[in-house]
């Protein structure tokens, strides 16, 4: 089915209307979850759904900028005119970001990158209860922190925005993260029951080295906007 003139219209309106202040520079977005195998039918994973990063996605496009989105498996359509990089692993998307990220100029990690993976991917489906691998026992590594790697290669005009889902301690785990993952700005966010993961609408918490900026709750689209604006105070 087409949507109707007047939604084409609004979106046309949207997409024009945007001031592009964000011409020229070249953009990188992390979104969605990673999934990392147990066997050919199992992973390990979370309930991100990639809602805030392809919002900012869109938003930066709508902006001028040059988009690169890295992402995770999600069920949001890709945004049109956007450099769309698919990977399923934590593994996959640093290799993804080490590739992208020398030439962006503003990189923002809102993935929910998982945090370990099991040591071996069975190539067949495990049993329960199997003497030789069992589901009970799944031994896990630590992925890498995709954020922190990165970060640690920032050029003096790169501008890094990390993201912290906490569901204690915002802002001591935000300040915490800023300085350990060597980024410009956390993006800080009370996750939970009904919070944050899924929803439509989010606040969130700006976290750098100066100052804490607290926003109300609004729409993901908008948020986006807000987020990239902030982004754009640290470009020198
Ligand atoms: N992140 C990442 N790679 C990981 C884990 C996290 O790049 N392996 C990034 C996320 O994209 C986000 C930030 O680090 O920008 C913080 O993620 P979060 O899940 O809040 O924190 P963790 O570092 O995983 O710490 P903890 O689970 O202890 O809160």
């Amino acid at each position: 089915k087409l949507p109707s003139e007047d939604v084409l219209l609004q979106y046309i309106l949207k997409e024009t209307a945007c001031e592009k202040t964000m011409k020229g520079k070249r953009v990188l977005v992390t979104a969605g979850p990673t999934v990392e195998a147990i066997d050919p039918v199992r992973y390990i994973s979370n309930r991100s759904s990639g809602k805030t990063g392809y919002a900012i996605a869109r938003a930066a496009r709508r902006r001028g900028a040059d988009v690169t989105l890295i992402t995770g498996p999600v069920s949001i359509p890709a945004p049109s005119d956007v450099h769309v990089v698919h990977v399923n692993t934590a593994l996959e998307m640093l290799q993804a970001c080490e590739e992208a990220f020398p030439s962006a100029d503003i990189a923002l990690f809102s993935a929910a990158v998982a945090d370990m993976r099991p040591a071996h991917a069975a190539d067949h489906k495990l049993k329960k209860g199997a003497a030789d691998a069992d589901l009970g026992t799944i031994t896990l590594v630590e992925n890498p922190d995709i954020l922190a790697t990165i970060g640690a290669k920032k050029g003096p005009h790169q501008v890094v925005v990390g993201f912290a889902a906490e569901t204690d301690n915002v802002i001591a785990n935000a300040q915490a993260k800023l300085v350990k993952k060597n980024a410009d700005v956390i993006v800080a966010n009370r996750v939970g029951e009904g919070l944050a993961f899924g929803t439509d609408d989010n606040a969130v918490c700006f976290v750098d080295a100066d100052e804490i900026d607290e926003t109300p709750s609004m729409p993901k689209d908008k948020l986006a906007d807000v987020i990239l604006d902030h982004a754009l105070e640290y470009l020198r």
